[in-house]
Order: C-alpha cells, then structure tokens, then sequence
C-alpha cells in the first residue's frame, strides 16, 4: 500500500511538466510571429495601389492644415499640382516641410510617394 499511490502523481507531473515545455515553445513561437506583424504595417516598403493609398493617407495627415477637400485651410489648396510639382518635389516637401509647414515625420518616403502620386493623380 505504501508507496504505491505515489506513481500515478509521478506520472502526473511528467505529463504537466512536459505539457508546460511544449506550450511555452508554442508561445514563443507566436510572440515571435506577433512581434514581426505590426513592424512590418508600420513601414510599408510597396503599396499595390499607390493612389487609393495615397488618398488615404492624405486624409490622416494631411486635410487637417490643407482642408477637408484639400481645397486649403492654414495651408494652401492642395488641388492643381499637377504641373506645378512633380512626384519627387512632392515628396520632398512632405519629408522634410517647406516653409512654414513643418516635415511629417510618421511617414516614410514610400508613403509619402504613394500621396504625391494620389495628389498629382486625382486632386486636381
Ligand atoms: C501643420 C500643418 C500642415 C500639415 C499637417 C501639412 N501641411 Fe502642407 N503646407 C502647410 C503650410 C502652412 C504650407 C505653406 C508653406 C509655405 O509655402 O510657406 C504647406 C505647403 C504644402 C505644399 C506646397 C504647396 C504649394 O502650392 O506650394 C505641399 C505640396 C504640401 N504642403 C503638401 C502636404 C501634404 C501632402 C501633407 C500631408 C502629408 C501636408 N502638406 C501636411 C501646412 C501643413
């Protein structure tokens, strides 16, 4: 009698001790995935469709100076660029502001491309 009803705990706690090595190394494995994510939407290095990107960044972060319908606001209207800049200069501007407009730095070069081609595409 002694003794005996010490085995089935004995295997009890290998099965939980297994249990909680291969659960953790799961759960690595999904922190690691977790982590790589939102990294990755943060900066977009490509955007399929530039213009329809672009206009939605533009909405985010720019119609609060330029105006609702980037028609202007504090700053000037953002309608009939189109041989005035080109995609670079627009860009530029972006990045790095231009006179009293300061730069925006939330935005990398690709989706700064992506709103100079929506401007110059459809904000006219
Ligand atoms: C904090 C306010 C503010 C924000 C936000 C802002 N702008 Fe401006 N922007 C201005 C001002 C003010 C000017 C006028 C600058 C000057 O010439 O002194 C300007 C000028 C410009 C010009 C030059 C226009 C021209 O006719 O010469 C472009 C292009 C432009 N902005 C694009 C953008 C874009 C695209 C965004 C969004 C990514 C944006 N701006 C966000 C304030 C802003």
């Amino acid at each position: 009698m002694k003794g005996r009803p010490l085995l089935p705990f004995a295997v009890t706690a290998i099965v939980g001790i297994l249990l909680m090595i291969s659960l953790s190394i799961v759960g690595l494995n999904q922190r690691a995935e977790m982590n790589a994510d939102p990294a990755e939407e943060e900066a977009p290095t490509e955007f399929e469709d530039p213009v329809t990107a672009g206009q939605e960044l533009a909405q985010q972060s720019c119609i609060g100076c330029h105006g609702g319908d980037l028609g202007g606001g504090a700053g000037p209207a953002l309608t009939g660029l189109d041989g005035v800049y080109s995609v670079e200069e627009i860009a530029d501007i972006i990045l790095n502001g231009k006179g009293s407009m300061p730069a925006i730095t939330n935005l990398n070069d690709v989706e700064a491309d992506a709103i100079a081609q929506y401007l110059l595409a459809e904000a006219q």
